[in-house]
């Protein structure tokens, strides 16, 4: 009913964007943009308040959101144009035609709308031939500047390609490719590469995204690096480890810091720091060297136990990452530890049980108990059982 109360206002709502272009790929979508023809803020305010719900609006960027007691959130923007002063900078915003507002973004499959004002409710508006590039599975700016206006948008394209797997249309390649050759990615800001990279690592398709990332010279021109055969085998390994561990330690792992220490591993460390600083990686550039310390002592421990010591004082965070350098062996070691570690033969309960009174001596009984375990000398409980009486 927010079609209806748009009406009674007088303003026009769509829905439009990524939830349009998702609702036509048979996909789901979590976010639901509405842009209104009129004014946002008002139609927020007024519709909030007479349902009692919970809104957030912010007038200088005429924007603003509904929530609902389900937790779903609407996301409400007035139809409006966006001046940029410089590319790639942060634009100035003024009021607007859907059209206009359309018009000033990335791609035509981003510029599908749905009207909800309710005399028009459900009707398709598609002003750039969206739906038609969403069918032939193509990627296509909406003018010759797009690049150069916001050259986010290159990185944009390339993660809508890969993760829809979609091509670039003709012109749109060859403007993306000439915008690269410019260097124009330099020109925008690095907060917002920041934000877009760590998009892209949360990607399902990362991988194929990182492909055109290199095929286009993107990862050479931010980072100068190119992704060999070697490098493709550690992401993949890289992926596979962050299923095989989230199934062990029952959690998940950041994605960019262990993608990153992969896809730098071939430079010495200060220069992989001054990038991840570059680009405001700050925490995985503090943890550099917590990183490649670990790295190193595990390439050189001889046993389990060892890897036992190190893992317990090392960040897992970026264990993804570390497993992937490992050989098979060392790899399965590291597997064998945490999986001893999460169920161990024999805990303290296990101590009582036995009619041993608690005292701080259970420490070093258990410890004791486990290295056994790790060294493979008690198979089951009741070997351990049995060395403890
Ligand atoms: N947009 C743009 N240029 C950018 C960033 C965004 O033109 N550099 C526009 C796009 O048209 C996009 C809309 O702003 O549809 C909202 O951006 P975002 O939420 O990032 O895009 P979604 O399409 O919703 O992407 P996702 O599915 O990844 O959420």
């Amino acid at each position: 009913d927010i079609g209806q109360f748009s009406e009674k206002l007088g303003y026009k709502s769509f829905i439009i964007g990524g939830v349009v272009r998702d609702i036509v790929l048979g996909k789901q979508s979590l976010d639901i943009d509405i842009i209104v023809e009129g004014s946002a803020i008002d139609l927020i305010k007024r519709y909030a308040k007479e349902n009692n719900l919970t809104y957030h609006v912010y007038p200088e960027f005429m924007t603003g959101n509904i929530v609902f007691p389900n937790g779903l959130k609407l996301d409400f923007a007035t139809a409006r144009k966006e001046e940029y002063d410089s590319p790639g900078s942060y634009p100035k915003v003024e009021k607007a035609t859907l059209f206009e507002d359309l018009y000033r973004r990335d791609f035509t499959i981003n510029t599908l709308a749905i009207e909800i004002t309710y005399s028009n409710f459900g009707k398709l508006i598609d002003y750039f031939n969206g739906l038609v590039d969403i069918k032939e599975k193509r990627i296509r700016i909406l003018h010759t500047l797009s690049f150069v206006e916001d050259p986010i948008r290159i990185l944009r394209a390339l993660r809508f390609a890969g993760r829809l797997e979609f091509k670039l249309e003709k012109k749109t390649e060859s403007l993306l490719k000439h915008a690269v050759e410019k260097d124009l990615l330099n020109f925008a800001p690095t907060g917002r590469i920041n934000l877009e990279l760590n998009l892209t690592f949360k990607e399902e398709k990362v991988l194929d995204i990182l492909k055109l990332m290199d095929k286009y010279k993107v990862l050479y021109k931010l980072f100068g690096i190119t992704l060999d055969k070697e490098k493709e085998k550690l992401l993949v390994k890289l992926q596979d480890n962050f299923l095989i561990l989230k199934e062990i330690l029952n959690t998940d792992f950041p994605t960019s810091s262990n993608y990153l220490y992969v896809l730098l591993s071939n430079y010495p460390q200060e220069i992989v720091y001054n990038l991840l600083k570059k680009y405001h990686f700050e925490k995985e550039a503090k943890y550099i060297d917590e990183f490649l310390s670990a790295f190193k002592i595990v390439k050189e421990s001889q046993n389990k136990y060892t890897l036992y010591r190190i893992l317990k004082s090392f960040n897992k965070e970026f264990l993804p990452a570390l497993m992937s350098f490992l050989d098979s062996n060392k790899f399965k070691g590291i597997i064998d530890v945490l999986k001893k570690e999460k169920n161990p033969l024999i805990k303290g309960e296990d101590l009582i049980e036995l009619g041993l009174k608690p005292s701080p001596e259970f420490k070093t009984i258990l410890e004791d108990i486990f290295v056994k375990y790790l060294n493979d000398q008690f198979k089951n409980k009741e070997e351990a059982v049995s060395y403890i009486k």
